[in-house]
């Protein structure tokens, strides 16, 4: 089984001083990137996304806190704790994602490959299922 995501850990440039973390298309990151959102000041038992995206790629960066992802390809479910900023989940388009058991803390980095465009989002797992399966 392969469902297309990836989780990356990459490399933290540092010293006393502090730490620095950078994302770069062709480096530590597969695509080019076009928008940046972050999801904060979440509840403890808010579960966001419940959505596919038709075009986009995400890399996804637990900055601050921590919290789940619960990926599914239509067959295969699998879940990926984010908890350091240093580690980032790649999810590639058509993958039906679920973020939840977000940290009191929480700051959830989102780079994506894409403008946003509320017409290449699916929200209802039904559609999805057919659209996922007309393509596999
Ligand atoms: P939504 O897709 O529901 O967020 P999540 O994926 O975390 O569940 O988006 C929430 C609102 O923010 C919605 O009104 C659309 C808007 N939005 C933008 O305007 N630009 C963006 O890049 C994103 C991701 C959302």
């Amino acid at each position: 089984m392969s469902m297309n995501y990836k989780v990356i850990n990459t490399k933290s440039f540092g010293d006393e001083n502090g730490k620095l973390i950078s994302f770069e298309k062709g480096v530590n990151c597969p695509f080019e990137v076009k928008r940046a959102f972050y999801i904060y000041d979440t509840k403890g038992e808010t579960a966001r996304g419940c959505h596919a995206n038709k075009n986009s790629e995400f890399l996804l960066i637990a900055i601050s806190g921590s919290c789940k992802i619960k990926i599914n390809d239509g067959k295969n479910e699998e879940i990926v704790e984010l908890s350091n900023p240093y580690t980032a989940l790649y999810l590639d388009k058509m993958l039906w994602k679920t973020m939840y058991d977000f940290s009191h803390n929480a700051i959830l980095l989102v780079l994506a490959s894409t403008n946003y465009d509320e017409h290449e989002y699916i929200r209802d797992y039904d559609v999805y299922l057919k659209e996922r399966n007309s393509i596999i």
